[in-house]
C-alpha cells in the first residue's frame, strides 16, 4: 500500500466531513506565497480538532505553535460569543501572516496571538492565571513537549483535554538510539504519559496526504 492511498481517503474525508471554505483556503494560499512551511495540520484534523473542542465545551484554548493560524481557525470557530484561544508563535513573521488570516476569518475578537518563545510565554500566562484552559493544542517545537504539556498540566481543570501534535514521527519514536532532538523530545514526553497518573492518555497514529505521524490526547482527572 502506497501513501496515495491515504492521500485520496484524506482528500475524500475532507470533501465529505470538513470541507473547507474561503477563509481556509486563503490562509493555506498566503503559506505558499509567504515562504511558510507547510507544515500545518490537515482539514481532518482541523475538523478533529473542532470535535474535541466541541466535546469538552471549549471556552478558554491555548495553542503552542500558531503557523498561519489554519489550525487556529478552526478552534477558534467552536468558540462561544465570550470564548477566547491564545496562540503562541515565535516567529514573527509567521505571526504576522496568521494575524492577517484570523482578521479575514472574522475571528480577530476570539483570537490572541503572543509572540514568543513557548517555554518564555507559558510561565507568564500562568502568572497572569489565565487559564484553566478547557483544551490545549501543542504542535511549537518538539524538543521542549514534555515541558510544555507540564504547563499544560498546570493550566488545567479536571476534564481539560490536552492534544499533542507530531508524536509518532514517522515511527522515528521506535529507534532508541535516535540523535534526532525533535524525536527525543517527542519520546521523552510519550514516555512520561505513560507514568503521568494525572491524566488518561493515549496516542492515535495518523496518516493522511502530508506524513505518517500520531497525536496524544490526554484528558486531565
Ligand atoms: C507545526 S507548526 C504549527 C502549525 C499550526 N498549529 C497549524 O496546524 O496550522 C509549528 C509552529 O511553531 C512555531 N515554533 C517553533 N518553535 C517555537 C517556540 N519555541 N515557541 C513558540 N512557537 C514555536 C514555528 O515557528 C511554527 O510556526
Amino acid at each position: 500500500m502506497d501513501n496515495l492511498i491515504f492521500e485520496k481517503v484524506d482528500n475524500y474525508i475532507a470533501e465529505l466531513l470538513a470541507p473547507e471554505d474561503k477563509a481556509l483556503t486563503d490562509t493555506l494560499d498566503s503559506i505558499e506565497r509567504e515562504g511558510i512551511p507547510s507544515i500545518s495540520v490537515s482539514a481532518p484534523q482541523g475538523k478533529f480538532l473542532q470535535v474535541m473542542a466541541l466535546a469538552c465545551n471549549a471556552k478558554n484554548i491555548l495553542e503552542l505553535g500558531t503557523l498561519a493560524g489554519y489550525s487556529t481557525i478552526w478552534l477558534a470557530r467552536t468558540l462561544p460569543e465570550d470564548g477566547k484561544i491564545i496562540t503562541v508563535e515565535f516567529d514573527e513573521h509567521h505571526a504576522a501572516v496568521a494575524q492577517k488570516n484570523i482578521d479575514n476569518a472574522g475571528l480577530s475578537a476570539k483570537v490572541n496571538i503572543r509572540i514568543g518563545k513557548a517555554i518564555d510565554i507559558l510561565p507568564q500566562i500562568l502568572a497572569n492565571e489565565e487559564g484553566p484552559f478547557d483544551l490545549v493544542f501543542i504542535d511549537a517545537d518538539k524538543p521542549p513537549y514534555k515541558e510544555y504539556f507540564e504547563y499544560a498540566l498546570q493550566l488545567s481543570r479536571p476534564g481539560t483535554i490536552i492534544i499533542c501534535d507530531n508524536v509518532v514521527r514517522n515511527g522515528a519514536i521506535l529507534d532508541e538510539n535516535t540523535t534526532d532532538e525533535r524525536v527525543q523530545g517527542v519520546q521523552r514526553l510519550n514516555k512520561f504519559l505513560s507514568t503521568c497518573n494525572k491524566v488518561t492518555a493515549t496516542i492515535m497514529q495518523t496518516v493522511g496526504a502530508k506524513e505518517y505521524d500520531g497525536m496524544a490526547i490526554a484528558i486531565v482527572k
